[in-house]
């Protein structure tokens, strides 16, 4: 980033309200170039384009930021794409930045303009030694674009024969280009395309196309029509139980495509929109409705695939197919709850829950420095840490445990998978700031004084009304404050600080647990829990970890199930499997009768759902209020596959796989599992297979990497290479 620091904001001189505005500069060029350079951004998403083609693959650039403070410009390579008479269009519609939901929760949050705004450089270098700089300004020309309306939620409007009639200069204003950075994240990029599965006539008679997977992005389609007639396509993720088109759960957002007919032939897609969608709906579609016309295209932020998982049992392994569309459809720039309903927000709780899972199946790591920056860039002075990153819900003087602990979580897991010490020690002083709020809201030891969201949406007592019912919120509280301090602590040695007073504190937090919430080992009557004692046992707080294992394990075995919500879902298996009861956490994830990770995947499942039962086995919904079938949240159980069933672990000592441990947990269940992981070391790989009693087992260290093999209780030390051992 360097010539963009010289140009200008520019914004339309009309209000331009929901529409696309394109600005524009045309230039002569005659001499031959060497290389040619765009800087660009905007205050929405943009697509830049020179003499017509596109520049750069960046789908809704320049991403999603906290745009007050932090707001990403890409230098795009444009050499090449230049004649003699050029023309420089920019077109921004309002994106994150001003769609008007965001409005109304942004309110004075944006950037001192809430209309969209564009700025650039283009920055040319002629053979012969001279230097052309182009930059946005007041010479450039602005009209409204053929996107005649596009929002988030909504969708668009699409207007292929609209032609502003008034194209007016651009209207210069002042702006700090001092929130302006290089950027950081991942682009998004088109990812896949789908074809059309099947054309479905519902019982209502519409006509539905199914492309067979839940997903985010947008469909391509070709189209005539006749002159005048508004084409709408609407997206759903699901059928309704008479196997009509299902769009309650998406709430207030329309999430509708409409095209505008001009009589002409067009193959069309979107370029400022994205939906959660594996169905769509045509009306008003006078052309023959044909399979081949339509296309999905999957579109995600461009983070390469590292995690791979199969085992013997195609349930499962529909269950891991279905974690990682979760993460490909809720990884858009942003970690989001959902892709498709008036929400779509980075959600601090879900992120940290699904982070190390993420962080196996995709190389998340440049993905969260750019969203762990965000997050504390919208810290506020007194610490807490806002629900939602980017902050859309304005200041936030709240902090939920285990939403805000993605602050310690997120940079954490970071150092493990890729022993990235920068997160750390860029994340130290937030860190310090978030515990110190928690202290300020605590007494004696005990989290109790802010608001939670509980261990939402578990079995124990949350309903539709009450979402956070359930485990005591302050037990919960106390529990992530506990492990939230160990992991400051454990940076803080790393930073080289002394962290001794943290842990004293943290002590006197252990015991105050156990005073407040156990009774010998045990979570006391009255807060006991399956989630309960998954946090005691998980965060290391329980004294006496046999017992209170025994009573996890009872809770489960005695009603046959899991009632875990959000906190307690993610480490639930480990909870079990860590201390003796590997059958009962094999049990759990084999469980295909409601509520289970299979119980999604026999209803014909392709994404993770929101709810345990967001589908009833008798077909009815869980509720419309708040039903996504694209969460990714309990695909956090991935962890465990990787973890536990294949057994491949971090050694936190020698982070990013530098040192293994194989610890897999073999069930009779299964007849073989094996799982791979493209690590900073190389790839990690371990396999094990059942056969007449016998198991083998395989695991490959990467070059430069050390590992200790765990198996019946014996301890041995492997180099790099391929090691094969029996029982
Ligand atoms: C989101 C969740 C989120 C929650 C807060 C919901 O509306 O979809 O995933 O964590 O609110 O509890």
């Amino acid at each position: 980033m360097k010539n963009i620091l010289n140009a200008q904001w520019i914004k339309s001189p009309k209000s331009s309200g929901n529409r696309e505005v394109v600005f524009s500069k045309s230039f002569v060029s005659e001499k031959e170039i060497i290389n040619a350079t765009l800087e660009v951004t905007a205050l929405g998403v943009y697509v830049a384009k020179i003499n017509g083609q596109r520049v750069g693959d960046f789908i809704l650039a320049p991403g999603w930021t906290t745009y007050r403070k932090r707001l990403q410009v890409d230098s795009y390579d444009v050499t090449g794409m230049m004649g003699k008479n050029n023309i420089l269009e920019v077109g921004v519609a309002p994106g994150w930045k001003a769609s008007e939901y965001f409005g109304r929760h942004n309110g004075d949050l944006h950037l001192g303009n809430s209309e969209t705004a564009a700025i650039f450089a283009l920055t040319i270098n002629y053979a012969d030694g001279e230097t052309r700089i182009l930059t946005s300004g007041g010479d450039c020309m602005c009209e409204n674009g053929k996107t005649v309306h596009s929002t988030v939620y909504d969708g668009y409007i699409y207007d292929p024969a609209y032609k502003d009639i008034f194209p007016a200069k651009a209207q210069v204003f002042e702006k700090d280009r001092g929130v302006l950075l290089d950027r950081q994240g991942e682009k998004v990029i088109e990812q896949e395309r789908l074809e059309a599965k099947e054309i479905i006539i519902t019982p209502k008679g519409e006509t539905v196309i199914d492309f067979g997977q839940n997903m985010t992005g947008y469909v391509e389609f070709r189209i005539k029509g006749n002159k005048g007639e508004r084409a709408v396509i609407s997206h759903a993720e699901v059928l309704d139980a008479e196997g009509n088109f299902y769009t309650d759960n998406l709430r207030s957002a329309k999430a509708q495509a409409v095209f505008l007919c001009d009589g002409k032939e067009h193959i069309h897609k979107p370029d400022y929109n994205f939906y959660g969608f594996r169905y769509i709906r045509l009306e008003n579609w006078s052309d023959e409705v044909k399979k081949e016309n339509f296309t999905a295209i999957v579109v995600h932020s461009d983070m390469k695939r590292t995690g791979y998982f199969e085992c013997s049992d195609e349930r499962v392994n529909k269950l891991f197919s279905n974690i990682i569309w979760g993460q490909k459809s809720n990884f858009l720039d942003v970690p989001t709850d959902c892709p498709q309903r008036d929400e779509r927000l980075g959600w601090t709780g879900d992120a940290q829950v699904f982070v190390k899972t993420a962080s196996y199946n995709y190389d998340v790591e440049r993905f969260f420095t750019k969203w762990l920056a965000d997050l504390r860039a919208d810290q506020t002075d007194w610490g807490s840490i806002p629900h939602v990153i980017p902050n859309v819900f304005g200041m936030d003087d709240n902090s939920s445990a285990a939403w805000a602990d993605a602050a310690t979580i997120c940079p954490w897991q970071m150092y493990l998978t890729y022993a990235n010490t920068e997160i750390l020690k860029d994340s130290l002083e937030s860190m310090k700031k978030y515990i110190e709020y928690i202290e300020e809201h605590s007494y004696d030891g005990i989290w109790s004084n802010s608001w939670h969201f509980g261990d939402w949406l578990n079995l124990d007592g949350s309903s539709p009304e009450d979402c956070s019912k359930g485990t005591e919120k302050s037990l919960i509280a106390t529990a992530y404050y506990i492990y939230s301090t160990e992991i400051l602590a454990k940076t803080m040695a790393l930073c080289g600080e002394d962290n001794a007073e943290l842990l004293a504190k943290r002590e006197n937090s252990i015991k105050a647990f156990r005073r407040e919430f156990m009774s010998e080992g045990r979570i006391k009557p009255e807060f006991e829990t399956q989630t309960a004692a998954v946090l005691a046992l998980h965060f290391g707080i329980t004294d006496n970890a046999p017992e209170t294992a025994k009573q996890l394990n009872d809770l489960v075995t005695e009603c046959g199930h899991l009632k875990t919500g959000f906190v307690g879902t993610p480490y639930l298996l480990h909870a079990l499997s860590d201390n003796g009861y590997t059958e009962t956490a094999y049990s759990l994830l084999l469980r295909e009768e409601y509520p289970s990770w299979l119980f999604s995947v026999k209803m014909g499942a392709t994404t993770i759902w929101e709810h345990w039962d967001s589908i009833r086995e008798d077909g009815t919904m869980w509720s419309t209020s708040m039903n996504s079938f694209n969460h990714y949240a309990y695909g956090s159980v991935a962890d465990w596959l990787y973890g536990d069933a294949a057994g491949i672990k971090i050694d936190e000592s020698k982070p990013a796989f530098e040192h293994i441990v194989f610890a897999p947990l073999t069930d009779g269940r299964l007849t073989y599992v094996k799982a791979s992981i493209d690590t900073r070391k190389g790839l990690v790989k371990s396999r094990w297979k059942t056969e007449n009693g016998k198991t083998e087992y395989e695991f490959t260290v990467p070059e430069g990497a050390t590992a200790t093999v765990i198996l019946g209780g014996k301890e041995t030390e492997i180099g790099a290479g391929v090691h094969k051992f029996h029982e």
